[in-house]
């Protein structure tokens, strides 16, 4: 078996990678380096390629048939809202561009087997406790919109030529499975957290006023190393005959507030993390927490981890480094 993971130098990729070497799998990582390192990816082959570019589909159909790929996981793209907002195109040309060349690359090399990263900015703001699958398709920002086109683009191929896709809505992704696969970038609360404290700074909460119990926004953390294997589930699942959904949250059902994960960093580092309370981040939700009924019952993958191992976790990664990588 050999899978063809596509930002496997990233820092959900690369634990990915990793598994499917653990299982006794051949991976082929193809990825432009652009944030990814290649020191990651283990003993795994190296194409240094943008998905994007003009070129793309031959290369990529070349490397498919060259290592007899069976199988796709696609995380290769961008991830930052706010850089989706102030360039849209770019972001289309990335992120949709991107899929349309593996598309096509994969329908040429006969590759039929894809799980796409997609991403809880695909429900919006929904005004629920728990987001369950079937309501997707309404992205505030381009971002989102990337991830739903995506996942147009990977049911439009199973009608025409028989791809067999699912899509895994990440909700909000933190920790390292090892302390040398922890998330390089501060882009998100935990590093940005830990990059203030390491500066000697306070944390920032962005809005303590919102209607949940302690006033500050409330997410779905899920580690890393979960989430990994939630993709290896649905390989598995993409081989099956009877496939009935294909698109699943990998969330936990559970949410915490930024004041407990602050609060929690404060407890695994010995850090005072009293913060600064800052104004309310334009477009962010009071509440996202991801239903995970679908993708338990269906594919048998449950979280394993609680807030505590993965911020854990981060705190071990974050002090091994490298880290700070801010594209
Ligand atoms: N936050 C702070 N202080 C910080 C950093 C973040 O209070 O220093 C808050 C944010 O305002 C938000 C919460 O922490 O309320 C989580 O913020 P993140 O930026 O870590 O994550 P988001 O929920 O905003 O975004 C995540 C993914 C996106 C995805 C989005 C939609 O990072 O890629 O979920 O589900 F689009």
């Amino acid at each position: 078996m050999t899978t063809l993971v596509t930002g496997g130098a990233g820092y959900i990729g690369a634990h990915v990678v990793r598994l499917l070497q653990q299982r006794g799998e051949d991976v082929v990582v193809v990825d432009d380096l652009s944030t990814g390192d290649a020191s990651r990816i283990g003993g795994a082959t190296l194409v240094e390629l943008d998905l994007a570019a003009c070129d793309a589909v031959d290369a990529l159909t070349g490397v498919m048939t060259k290592h007899g790929v069976d199988a796709v996981v696609h995380f290769a793209a961008r991830k930052q809202v706010g850089e989706s907002v102030a360039r849209p195109a770019w972001y289309y040309q990335q992120n949709v561009g991107g899929m349309a060349n593996l598309l096509t690359a994969m329908e040429n090399a006969g590759v039929d087997r894809l799980v796409f990263s997609s991403s809880a900015a695909t429900y919006g703001q929904p005004d629920v406790e728990l987001v369950d699958e079937k309501m997707a398709g309404h992205a505030i920002n381009p971002y989102g919109e990337t991830k739903v086109v995506g996942e147009w683009l990977g049911r439009a191929a199973g009608v025409a030529w028989g791809l067999r896709f699912v899509a895994l809505r990440y909700f909000n992704v933190a920790g390292a499975g090892w302390p040398e696969l922890g998330d390089p970038a501060v882009l998100n609360l935990v590093p940005m957290v830990l990059d203030r404290l390491e500066r000697g700074e306070r944390p920032k909460i962005f809005g303590d006023d919102y209607p949940t119990p302690d006033g500050t926004c409330i997410r779905d953390y899920i580690h890393v190393l979960d989430l990994a294997k939630a993709h290896l589930a649905a390989l598995d699942y993409l081989d099956h005959d009877e496939r009935h959904h294909d698109a699943f949250n990998v969330g936990t059902g559970t949410g915490s507030s930024v004041r407990e994960v602050i609060d929690e960093i404060g407890r695994a580092s010995g850090i005072d993390t009293t913060p600064d309370i800052e104004p309310r981040r334009p477009g962010d939700p009071a509440l996202l927490v991801g239903s995970p009924v679908l993708i338990e019952r269906t594919l048998g993958w449950k979280a394993e981890a609680g807030l505590p191992e993965i911020i854990s976790s981060a705190w071990e990664a974050w002090q091994a480094g490298p880290r700070r990588i801010d594209d």
